[in-house]
C-alpha cells in the first residue's frame, strides 16, 4: 500500500514535522509541498536535514485551492495560519472529495463534520474519516490531563499554558520575537483563547484558559487545577485511562517541556492533592510541533487509513 500525499503549508513550523515524520513513513509517498515563499526551490536546499531523504528532490510549488484539488491525493495536509482552509477544503470537496483532509488550523475543530482527531480520547469517528480536525497544542495537553477525570470536577478547571514561541508560527509578531522574549515571558489571550472553547468542549467540563509564550523555542506544559469529589484515588483513573497508550508516558514529578522538545509522546503528571480541600493539580508536557500538531496528524492518518496508529513515528529527533 502507498499512501499519497500532500502539504499545504510546507515552509511552516508543522509542515517542516510532517515533511520529516511523512518522508519516514513506510507507506507514504509525498508527492506535493506547497509554499509561496519557496516556490521553484527543492525541499533538500530549504532544509538542508532532508538532502539525504527521499523528499529530497522535491520542487515546492505555490499551490492554491484549484490547483491543489487538481492533484488528488489520498490525504492531503492543510497547515495554513487559521482562517485560511476553507477555499482549499471547498476545492477539494468540488474536485477530489474522496481526498482524505486533515486540518492542522483551529478552523473545524468545532465542525460537527469533521472528526476531532485525538486518537487516545476516541479513535470511533478518526476510523475511515476523510475529513479530520488536528487538535490545538494546549487543547490536546489540556484535555489528556482533564478527560480521564471528567465527571469529578468540580466547577470550572482552570489551565495555564506555557509554550515555546515555535507555537506563534512563522509570521513575525513580538510573541515569537527572541529579543522581545528574551529574559521574559509574554501571556496573551487572558480571556476567552480559541483553545478555552476545544478544551471546554473536548473535556466536557467548564474550563478557564490563559496561555504564555516562554523564552524556548519548541515544548509546552499545561498546568491544570481544578477540584474534584467523589473518587478517593483520581490518579488510578487516570493510569486505567492511558496504560495502554504508547504516546502518554505517566510520570510522579511535574512536567517539563525540555523532556518532551523533540518527542512523539506526552508526558503527564500524576495529580497532587491538596493537603486540605479537594483541590488537585496535574501537568502535561508536550511538543507543540510533534504531539501537539505534525505527529498526531500522523497518528490521525493512521488510524483514518487502518494503518498501525505509530506506523511512521519511530524516527530520530529533529535537529534543529
Ligand atoms: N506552531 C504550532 O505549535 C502549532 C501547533 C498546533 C497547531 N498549529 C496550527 O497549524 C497551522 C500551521 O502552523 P505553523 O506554526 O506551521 O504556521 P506558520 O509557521 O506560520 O506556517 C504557515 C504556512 O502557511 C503558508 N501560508 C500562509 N498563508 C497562506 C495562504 N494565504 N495561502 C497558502 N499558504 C499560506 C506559509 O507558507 P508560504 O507563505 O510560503 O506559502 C507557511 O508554509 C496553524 O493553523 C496553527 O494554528 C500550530
Amino acid at each position: 500500500m502507498t499512501v499519497s500525499v500532500g502539504i499545504i503549508g510546507a515552509r511552516g513550523y508543522v509542515g517542516r514535522e510532517l515533511l520529516r515524520l511523512l518522508a519516514g513513513h513506510p507507506e507514504v509517498e509525498v508527492v506535493y509541498a506547497s509554499s509561496r515563499e519557496w516556490a521553484g526551490q527543492a525541499l533538500g536546499k530549504v532544509y538542508t536535514e532532508f538532502a539525504a531523504t527521499p523528499i529530497s528532490d522535491l520542487v515546492c510549488e505555490a499551490l492554491g485551492p484549484e490547483e491543489m484539488a487538481a492533484r488528488p491525493v489520498d490525504v492531503a495536509f492543510l497547515g495554513l495560519p487559521n482562517g485560511k482552509a476553507a477555499p482549499f477544503v471547498a476545492a477539494i470537496e468540488e474536485t477530489s472529495p474522496q481526498t482524505c483532509l486533515i486540518d492542522l488550523s483551529a478552523d473545524y475543530r468545532a465542525d460537527p463534520a469533521w472528526a476531532y482527531g485525538l486518537p487516545e480520547l476516541g479513535r470511533t469517528a478518526i476510523v475511515g474519516a476523510k475529513r479530520i480536525a488536528n487538535p490545538g497544542c494546549y487543547a490536546t495537553a489540556a484535555q489528556l490531563a482533564i478527560a480521564p477525570l471528567a465527571s469529578l470536577w468540580q466547577g470550572p478547571v482552570t489551565v495555564t499554558g506555557l509554550s515555546g514561541w515555535s507555537g506563534a508560527g512563522t509570521t513575525p509578531s513580538r510573541k515569537n520575537d527572541p529579543e522581545a522574549l528574551r529574559d521574559n515571558a509574554i501571556p496573551y489571550g487572558l480571556v476567552d483563547h480559541g483553545h478555552e472553547a476545544e478544551i471546554a468542549h473536548g473535556a466536557k467540563t467548564a474550563v478557564h484558559f490563559t496561555p504564555v509564550v516562554m523564552p524556548f523555542f519548541r515544548g509546552l506544559v499545561a498546568l491544570v487545577s481544578g477540584r474534584i469529589v467523589g473518587h478517593a484515588d483520581p490518579g488510578k483513573l487516570i493510569e486505567e485511562a492511558y496504560e495502554k497508550e504508547p504516546f502518554i508516558r505517566l510520570i510522579a514529578a511535574p512536567a517539563e517541556p525540555a523532556a518532551v522538545a523533540g518527542s512523539l509522546r506526552a508526558d503527564l503528571s500524576l495529580p497532587v492533592c491538596a493537603a486540605e480541600g479537594d483541590r488537585i493539580v496535574l501537568s502535561c508536557a508536550l511538543d507543540n510541533l510533534l504531539k501537539g500538531a505534525a505527529s498526531q496528524a500522523v497518528q490521525n492518518l493512521n488510524v483514518s487509513l487502518g494503518l498501525p496508529e505509530g506506523l511512521g513515528l519511530s524516527v530520530p529527533p529533529p535537529s534543529g
